[in-house]
């Protein structure tokens, strides 16, 4: 009864089937392409707008417990509420962001080894199921739609308080009835609607669906642009640093390095995408590792000198803004060069748009091929080939609360489901270290028990502060998911009927 729950699929079937003549796919990417491909999901819309919100910090209206972070909850109960919002880290935001890379680049080496081990598309998703079994690998991927998906609203956000922020330099300013969202933490409800939001991602959407898909090229040439934009940012910002607006350096202590590093987790989340292009390696077993490792590198030293810049330039308490970096460089008087930074981090957005909704009907796709979401989400369009049903569902399941909420509480949601697959994910090189140690490995994580426990240990740290009211909305995510999996997916698993098939002859 139990034992379905944990039916694994066979790891040499995955690996044999993948590379059936009509089903392999091209091998055309070596370490530079996944290093870009890396960089191109990460950077999106976070480096331009949390680094302001992490910064600045957060003081609700009305105080309750909900909104303060578990740590606080769990120190001291009660009276968390008094203390209710969340404290700024300050210009120590530049500190949150370099600890952050650490607890990443701890999750990415169990990445690479994953990845190196089954170097299958569908990323985490397909280890777990071929690991763990198809419970966990159920949970992760559910975690892994509500990762893709809500990372994915919040970008389309931040885009639309970039081109607001754009217009504005023209004089031009849109209505708060089209381009608010419905719901902030700030004010409440209204009769807003985030149409810009809305709109972009319905467009990704008709062009995903004509297959429209970026080239491993074009990638390259909007991850160069982006970060063109912020070394533009960087450098010409740099001039009008005054070292008063660093001091104090820490306002509120470690509490704010720690609750702005939640926040600015955000910034991050993409480096596991390199791993759903393992299918396309020429050399996966070494490229994998290095294109992860490497694209979290580069966006890492880009962070920081944003965080120190921008905190440089204002005082750490004016950032809580919609578009920060670009409201800085007008403050500072350089309008023209807020112009090039606005349109350079608005490509940059939507090739982080397109890598995750391309990513996410992946998901949605494999879950329904092996039977375990309707068969219609894995449907392949007859002209132009592409998973249309799967790519049509997470447009409007992402376009749609793009319209209504707001950056922050997107992001946080965000942040707690990426950082429970971590969680798994680590969990996973342990165990699988126990009961497969001699399949072969292209990369090992070094120092096993401890580097993967250290990683799972950091990402539960960096859970904690995130406020109780996130965590909720987890969990009801992922009671959700069960539901549906024990009413549902469970008894359509297409390796269940195959084992019942099975043990009937
Ligand atoms: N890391 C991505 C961003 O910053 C999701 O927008």
């Amino acid at each position: 009864m139990s034992s379905d729950l944990f039916r694994v699929k066979n790891i040499d079937r995955l690996l044999s089937d993948a590379d059936q003549p009509e089903r392999r796919l091209k091998k055309t990417l070596g370490w530079i392409s996944l290093t870009a491909l890396g960089v191109g999901a990460i950077i999106g819309t976070g480096i331009f707008i949390l680094t302001g919100t992490a910064a600045a910090g957060e003081v609700v209206e009305y105080p309750s417990i909900l909104k303060a972070p578990v740590l606080q909850v769990i120190l001291y109960g009660h009276r968390a509420a008094g203390a209710s919002g969340r404290p700024g880290a300050g210009p120590a935001i530049a500190l949150s962001f370099a600890l952050v890379a650490v607890v990443c680049g701890f999750a990415a080496l169990c990445y690479a080894e994953l990845a190196s081990m089954i170097p299958i598309a569908g990323s985490a998703y397909t280890y777990t199921y071929a690991t763990l079994g198809e419970l966990v690998a159920w949970i992760i991927g559910w975690d892994l739609i509500l990762e893709y998906a809500v990372s994915n609203m919040a970008v389309a956000v931040g885009f639309s308080a970039y081109v607001d922020s754009l217009l504005g330099t023209f004089g031009i300013h849109l209505p708060a009835s089209i381009s608010n969202p419905a719901y902030s933490p700030d004010t409440g409800w209204h009769m807003n609607f985030n149409v810009v939001g809305f709109l972009v991602v319905m467009l990704l959407t008709v062009l995903l669906v004509f297959g429209i898909r970026e080239s491993a090229e074009a990638n390259t040439v909007m991850v160069g642009i982006k970060l063109v934009a912020i070394l533009v940012f960087v450098f010409a910002a740099s001039k009008y640093i005054h070292p008063a607006n660093w001091t104090p350096f820490m306002p509120n202590g470690w509490q704010g390095v720690l609750t702005g590093g939640a926040i600015v987790f955000f910034t991050y989340i993409g480096f596991d995408s390199v791993s759903t292009a393992a299918e396309e390696c020429r050399n996966p077993k070494r490229d994998l590792p290095l294109g992860i490792l490497f694209s979290l590198l580069i966006c890492t030293v880009f962070y920081v000198g944003v965080a120190i810049v921008l905190t440089g330039i204002q005082p750490w308490q004016s950032l809580r803004n919609a578009a920060p970096v670009a409201n800085a460089l007008e403050a500072i008087g350089l309008p023209r060069v807020e112009q090039w930074v606005t349109v350079g981090a608005l490509m940059g957005m939507i090739s982080s748009l397109l890598v995750f909704q391309l990513g996410q009907a992946r998901v949605w796709f494999s879950m329904s091929r092996d039977g375990l979401l309707p068969r219609a989400f894995s449907r392949v369009h007859p002209k132009f080939r592409t998973p249309d049903v799967a790519t049509w569902i997470a447009g409007v399941f992402v376009g749609i609360p793009a319209g209504i909420f707001d950056i922050g509480t997107l992001a946080d949601l965000s942040n707690i489901g990426t950082l429970f697959a971590f969680v798994l994910v680590s969990l996973a090189v342990l165990i699988l270290r126990r009961t497969q140690p001699d399949r072969p490995r292209g990369f090992r994580v070094p120092f096993v028990p401890v580097l993967p426990i250290l990683s799972m240990l950091c990402c539960l740290i960096l859970m904690a502060g995130l406020t109780l009211e996130n965590w909720i909305r987890f969990f009801v995510w992922l009671i959700i998911g069960l539901v549906i999996y024990f009413a549902y997916s469970r008894k359509r698993s297409v390796l269940g009927i195959e084992e019942r098939a099975g043990a009937r002859l």
